[in-house]
């Protein structure tokens, strides 16, 4: 390989995997673009630095998360861009509210959404599905876990996609500068009334229970609560679309698998694990090294900005037998595409869930999903997904 290589090259985008396993064979800490970013890529070094939040910042990255440019952002006082001990403070507080009990309640909830929205779905007729389904399914639920207005889900993919796209936008995006400014406005006076009013009359939803958590009497502050609300639309909004849009992409490319779990529904939670392996939502979390260190025998300096390549880890064949065979037969459960150490994903249940269920839902109602377009891909390092996904379902 000559050159460093260009992570965003649309070329890349569409199939970054023969690159990924390059780089794991021939230079698995190295600098790419954009940015001149070290890219790790193998498994066991991803791994590693995860499990060190000493040297492998993620409050480091909070410089791109609220650039001099946007000032306030609620999202870089979360705790995804904390490092210990602050982070352990606010994870403990969260879990509280956040159980797998509080989780699983919304199954009932999380179906009907799908049956509405698929029951839209007309056989034979073309659709955009992640307009149609993959993106409303997830914003709906987070509408649910907050009780949030039902008109406001059409908004959350504005909130999500300007609020993802803080890092990728430069000084000289002043076109953007302003759209981001009025998103976060807009979400915190819209959220901060909701907590103010979940404090005076508590509901059965996560808010509420947000705000009356507390450890050994410590409680979360309204600030403290903002921040995690912002934090749930950026982590848990885009990553889902994109389980569920790949999940149907893979049903599409391989339609024997189609008729496999439409015969055999208790399968889809296995096809599930394996799509999250396959084509795995997030590719490359970012971290800032605080002291030099050294990788695979790499030096990496103080100060640099790190990708975590966990696309490239999901697809290791140190780790995966014949990695680039999509088989949903394999053993074990693979979490590495929710991360790793302090920070793994907290709603990785809720995601395995809203998948599930998805997919059943989509399963009883049509016996195959054909292609009517090439897909488009984003172009954000840490989310890989298509924009739009244009097919036919088959009743
Ligand atoms: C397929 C779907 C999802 C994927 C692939 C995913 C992936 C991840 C990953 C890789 C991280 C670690 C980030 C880091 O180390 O910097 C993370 C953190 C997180 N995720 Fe998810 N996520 C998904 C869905 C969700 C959902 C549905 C929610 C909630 C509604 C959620 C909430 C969170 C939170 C709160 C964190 C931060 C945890 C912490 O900092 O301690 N995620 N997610």
């Amino acid at each position: 390989m000559t050159g460093r290589v260009n992570l965003m090259a649309p070329e890349v985008r569409a199939n970054p995997y023969p690159v990924y396993e390059e780089l794991r064979r021939t230079a698995p800490v190295c600098q790419v673009e954009p940015g001149g970013l070290w890219a790790i890529t193998r498994f066991e070094d991803v791994a590693a630095a995860f499990k060190n939040p000493q040297v492998f910042s993620s409050a480091g990255v909070r410089t791109t998360t609220a650039p001099p440019w946007l000032g306030h952002n609620p999202f870089s006082e979360s705790m995804i861009v904390m490092d210990p001990p602050h982070h352990m403070r606010l994870r403990t507080l969260v879990s509280r509210a956040w159980t797998p009990a509080a989780v699983n309640r919304l199954e009932p909830r999380i179906r009907s959404f799908a049956r509405i929205l698929a029951e839209r779905l007309s056989p034979e007729r073309e659709v955009d599905f992640v307009d149609a389904f993959a993106m409303p399914l997830p914003a709906s639920v987070i509408g649910e876990l907050f009780a949030l207005d039902p008109t406001m889900t059409a908004r959350y993919k504005r909130w999500s996609v300007d609020l993802s796209s803080v890092s990728g936008t430069t000084e000289k995006d002043t076109h953007r500068h302003e759209s981001i400014k009025a998103t976060v406005r807009e979400m915190e006076d819209y959220l901060s009334n909701v907590v103010a009013e979940r404090r005076r009359h508590p509901q059965d939803d996560m808010v509420s229970d947000l705000v009356k958590t507390r450890v050994d009497g410590e409680a979360l502050s309204d600030a403290e609560v903002m921040s995690f609300l912002f934090l749930l639309v950026v982590a848990g909004l885009e990553t889902t679309v994109q389980l569920v849009s790949h999940s149907v992409r893979m049903l599409m490319e391989q339609p024997h698998l189609m008729a496999r779990l439409r015969e055999n529904p208790s399968q889809v939670g296995r096809f599930v694990e394996e799509v999250l392996r396959y084509e795995p939502s997030v590719h490359g979390l970012v971290r800032v090294t605080t002291k030099e260190t050294q990788v695979a025998g790499v030096v990496i300096p103080e100060g640099a900005r790190v990708a975590l390549m966990v696309g490239s880890a999901c697809r290791d064949g140190e780790r995966f037998k014949d990695p680039d065979t999509f088989n949903m037969d394999r053993e074990g459960v693979n979490n590495m595409p929710f991360g790793h150490g302090i920070h793994f994903c907290l709603g990785a249940p809720l995601a395995r869930l809203e998948a599930r269920v998805g997919l059943e839902v989509l399963l009883s109602r049509f016996t195959r999903f054909t292609s009517t377009g090439p897909v488009k891909w984003n172009t954000s390092l840490t989310v890989r997904g298509p924009l739009s996904l244009p097919l036919i379902p088959h009743a």
